[in-house]
């Protein structure tokens, strides 16, 4: 699993028990795994159709470093499954899981539309005969 975002947990995500408010981490995690499946699947018409249950595994305090990871599990006709975790950066302990994202591709109609893709699409893959950005 590919942990790509960081965040700092600022005073304005804090719950008043002075931890971090959930509907924050959901937001930044819905936002994250959208995106992620935006570029799996080469659309930006996507949208969330699923989340599982969702374990808040340890609490955030205001100044901790946090990362997101997201990695997809399936590829449908459709639809595309992640599962998802948040650690902190520093000690890596986990915050949060969720064990299934589910996203469903459309098409330009609002309806579900095949996405035509079976396997995680790496950056590295996906430029490598590009000159300019090969290492
Ligand atoms: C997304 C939406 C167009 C799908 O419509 P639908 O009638 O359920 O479509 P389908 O039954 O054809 O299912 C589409 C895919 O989702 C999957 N799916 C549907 N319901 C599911 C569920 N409860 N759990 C997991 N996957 C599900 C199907 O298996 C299918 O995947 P596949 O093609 O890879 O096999 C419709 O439900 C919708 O508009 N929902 C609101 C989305 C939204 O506003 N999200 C929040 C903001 S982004």
């Amino acid at each position: 699993m590919n942990f790509h975002t960081r965040k700092w947990v600022k005073p304005e995500d804090l719950n008043p028990n002075g931890t971090l408010f959930g509907g924050s981490l959901l937001r930044w995690i819905d936002e994250e795994a959208a995106i992620y499946a935006i570029v799996q699947l080469g659309n930006q018409r996507v949208v969330t159709k699923y989340i599982s249950e969702i374990n808040f595994v340890s609490a955030s305090r205001q100044g901790d470093i946090i990362e997101l990871g997201i990695t997809a599990t399936e590829f449908g006709r459709t639809s595309i499954t992640l599962t998802c975790e948040v650690r902190n950066k520093i000690t890596r302990k986990s915050i949060l899981t969720v064990e299934k994202m589910v996203f469903v591709n459309l098409g330009e109609d609002g309806l579900p539309a095949p996405h035509g893709r079976t396997e995680i699409k790496y950056v590295k893959d996906q430029f490598k005969d590009d000159e300019a950005v090969s290492e």
